[in-house]
Formats: C-alpha cells, sequence, structure tokens
C-alpha cells in the first residue's frame, strides 16, 4: 500500500483541454467532460460534473486559461461567471486571484500558474495527511462526511487524505462514511475511492450517527471544508454541524482538514459565510422519479457551519491548530 491514491484522478489538463470525470455518474459510469471554454468551465462546476473545494479551484483556474487562449480580451468576464459558479468553496475565489496576480497577457505564465496550484493541491494533501494521521491512536475508528478524497481535490484528499495516510500507517480499524443526502457523495463517491483501495468501510445513514456514536466508540469525526473563517468557524456539506454536535455528546473528537486556500481570514466568524442552497428538486426527487407530494416546497441548504469551539483539531499544510482559536489560526496562517 502506497501512501497516495490508487490513481484516482478527477481533473486532467491534456493537450489545452480541461478533461472533468463527472462525479454525477460515478460510480456506476466513469465518463469524462470535455470542457474548452470558461462558461462550459463554469457549468461544470455550477452542475457538480467537479466539486469539493479545492477540485473547484483548480477546475476555475484551468477555466481561465481556457478564456484567455481564445481571447485575452475575456479574462475579466471569462472570471466573473468562474466566481458566479458556485458560492461557499472560498478555494475558487482564492484561485482566481491568484491567477489574476499574475496575468499580464502572457499566456504560458498563466497556464504555469493554473498546473502550479493543481500541483501543489496534491503536495498539500500528502502533508496534511501526515500532521493528521499522527493525531490518530493505533486502531481507532472514525467517521467521515461527504467526499474528501482524490475525487474533490488535486489528488490523496484532504479528510480522506487523513484516513488514507492513517491506514496506511496502521492506525485505522474501520472507517464509517455517511451517504450524505440529498447528493450522496458520501455513498456514490467516498465508497467508490474506500473500495478501490480495500480500506475497510462501512456506509451509514446520516441519521444513523448519532446511534453509532453512543453504541461504539468513534475515536475521530474527520471531514473537510468548504471556507473556514478567522475564528475557526468551519462550513462544510450540510450535515457536518450535526455530527459535530453529537462527537462532542459521546466524546468523539473533531478533526477539519483544510489547505489554507480554504482559509477566508477577510471574515471574522462563520455567520458571514454564504451557504449555497441548491434546486428543491434535489430533496423532492430521486434520479428524476418524484418522491414528495408534487407542490411539496423544500429547503435545500448545501452547507452548515460548525462552531469552532466543537472542532478539537483544524489541520492544513502548515500545522496543525488545536484547539482552533482565532489566535492559534493566526499564527499558523500569518
Ligand atoms: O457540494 P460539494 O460536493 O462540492 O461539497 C463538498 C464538501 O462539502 C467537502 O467536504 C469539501 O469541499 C471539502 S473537499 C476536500
Amino acid at each position: 500500500m502506497t501512501e497516495t491514491s490508487k490513481g484516482v484522478q478527477a481533473i486532467r489538463w491534456q493537450g489545452g483541454v480541461l478533461q472533468l470525470l463527472d462525479q454525477r455518474l460515478l460510480p456506476v459510469d466513469e465518463r469524462w467532460i470535455d470542457c474548452r471554454t470558461a462558461v462550459e468551465t463554469a457549468a461544470a462546476i455550477h452542475d457538480m460534473v467537479v466539486r469539493g473545494a479545492p477540485a473547484i479551484g483548480i477546475a476555475a483556474a484551468f477555466g481561465l486559461v481556457l478564456a484567455a487562449r481564445r481571447d485575452p480580451a475575456a479574462f475579466d468576464a471569462a472570471e466573473a461567471v468562474l466566481a458566479a459558479s458556485r458560492p461557499t468553496a472560498v478555494n475558487l475565489h482564492w484561485a482566481l486571484k491568484r491567477m489574476r496576480g499574475v496575468w499580464t497577457g502572457d499566456l504560458a505564465r498563466l497556464e504555469a500558474e493554473a498546473v502550479a496550484i493543481f500541483d501543489e493541491d496534491l503536495a498539500q494533501n500528502l502533508t496534511m495527511a501526515r500532521f493528521g494521521a499522527e493525531l490518530i491512536a493505533p486502531g481507532s475508528r472514525v467517521l467521515t462526511h461527504c467526499n474528501t478524497g482524490a475525487l474533490a481535490t488535486g489528488g490523496h484528499g484532504t479528510a480522506l487524505g487523513v484516513i488514507r495516510t492513517a491506514w496506511a500507517q496502521g492506525r485505522i480499524a474501520e472507517v464509517y462514511n455517511t451517504e450524505t443526502r440529498p447528493w450522496l457523495q458520501g455513498a456514490r463517491l467516498t465508497a467508490w475511492e474506500l473500495m478501490r483501495e480495500g480500506i475497510p468501510g462501512q456506509l451509514i445513514a446520516d441519521g444513523a450517527a448519532a446511534h453509532l456514536m453512543s453504541t461504539i466508540r468513534i475515536d475521530w469525526v474527520i471531514v473537510g471544508a468548504d471556507r473556514i473563517a478567522a475564528n475557526g468557524d468551519t462550513a462544510n456539506k450540510i450535515g457536518t454541524h450535526m455530527l459535530a454536535v453529537v462527537a462532542r455528546h459521546y466524546g468523539a473528537k473533531f478533526m477539519v482538514v483544510a489547505p489554507s486556500g480554504t482559509f477566508d481570514l477577510s471574515l471574522a466568524s462563520g455567520d458571514l459565510i454564504p451557504i449555497e442552497e441548491r434546486t428543491a428538486k434535489e430533496l423532492t426527487e430521486f434520479k428524476g422519479a418524484q418522491i414528495a407530494p408534487a407542490g411539496m416546497r423544500a429547503f435545500n441548504p448545501v452547507f452548515d457551519v460548525t462552531p469552532a469551539s466543537l472542532i478539537d483539531a483544524i489541520v492544513c499544510e502548515r500545522g496543525v491548530a488545536t484547539p482552533p482559536t482565532t489566535a492559534a489560526l493566526k499564527a499558523l496562517l500569518g
């Protein structure tokens, strides 16, 4: 077992085309989609062909390269279209800002920056995985939520990267992963990644988490993040907050794993983080078939904010903040 994920990749930059593994179809079909314009890239982000905060940032960076290649004067418009594709993951804006910072009209320089964002993400994940794994005692049982693996990043993963590395180091006895309704990132994507690597895992319904934590010992709940405010409040997939409350109640530790591009130090606290709401159909329909009474309204926020007070450790590539206070995060991130 090597430390890195076994060839799982969701993003390719080949021959000037952005290729994305269509995550709407996994685990049944492995089909790739080509993006040749910024508008196509923004649509792929919005429609969740590509998803996961770091992966969204990487895709957006290549979207700008696609736009500038076609027409250098279209840079600003492309940036606006990409920035509007999804609201919560700050990695998107972080990547766009980084790309703007190097844009002088030099296409080769722009492409090199996008490639660097992609490559650095994998390197950061491997570093975070080692930091996070050190916190996990041998024989631990862990619970994770959503998909934070190679599919959601430039490779290896954030929270799932810690789990991969901790498992390779013999620290993990069992992984539980939530199905993550309504989009089923856990059932469809995390389960797929775990099974590809033979990591012992069991899927649970989201609503089974309190039962699980009250009946067997879960040592760590390990999740990723879409945006972390200056005080450590963390936006992540809907249901994360609920898991943190239950974890605190039953004595499981709670770890958030995210690269520095996920921190938004301009926001003092998590109540300022924009929370994406998606179509009610994600709740009232399943695979296009109606499951709720016709006309039923539905509230579908797809992220929530976990207060820093419920988080035991935030791991980023620069180190670990435990507990993640404003001062500890400032010292970590500068
Ligand atoms: O809606 P998604 O699938 O983009 O949400 C993904 C998550 O919430 C992940 O936990 C987060 O982006 C971290 S991914 C490394």
